[in-house]
């Protein structure tokens, strides 16, 4: 699975001559002209009743019938309107591209059940706190010890 701009997930399908199965939206304000990026799920089916959101018409009497018979929420949309991390943000650290958790929860819980989760820049170790919140299996790899600090932080 790859999160980036769109146009250069447009490049790596063309260059890997791969489509990707699913695309999600990650959307956010910003002060600039970005306002999402996309999520690529390339050779894998992500399953978007894994995770739930709260239901938008609590009050509906269908929505009503499903929440006395013991469901939790929605399944999961394919875009996500999550604010990015700010200075301001409790789950800020020194890393200064960090994600969110909740996208990383997203991205990582709506996948198999089974996978062992492999992210090769892990800066402050997002996905991996997404992952322990979940029960996930991970493995992280990151170059600047001042960053895998944090992320060891975080994840013992
Ligand atoms: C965009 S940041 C990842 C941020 C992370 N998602 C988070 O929430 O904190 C990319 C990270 O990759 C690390 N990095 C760059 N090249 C690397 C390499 N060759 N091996 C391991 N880590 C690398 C950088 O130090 C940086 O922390």
């Amino acid at each position: 699975m790859v999160i980036h701009y769109p146009e250069a997930l447009y490049r790596l399908a063309i260059e890997t001559g791969q489509a990707p199965n699913k695309v999600c939206s990650w959307t956010y304000n910003s002060n600039n002209k970005r306002q999402h990026r996309d999520v690529a799920y390339f050779g894998v089916t992500p399953d978007f009743r894994q995770v739930t959101q709260p239901y938008k018409n609590p009050t509906d009497k269908r929505v009503k019938a499903l929440i006395a018979a013991g469901k939790t929420g929605a399944a999961l949309y394919d875009w996500w309107n999550i604010n990015q991390v700010k200075n301001t943000s409790a789950e800020k650290t020194a890393h200064p591209c960090q994600m969110p958790v909740e996208v990383m929860k997203n991205i990582v819980g709506i996948l198999p059940e089974g996978y062992t989760i492999l992210d090769l820049f892990m800066g402050s170790g997002t996905t991996g706190v997404a992952c322990k919140e979940l029960g996930r299996d991970f493995i992280g790899c990151e170059l600047d010890t001042e960053y895998y600090e944090i992320a060891k932080e975080r994840l013992l």
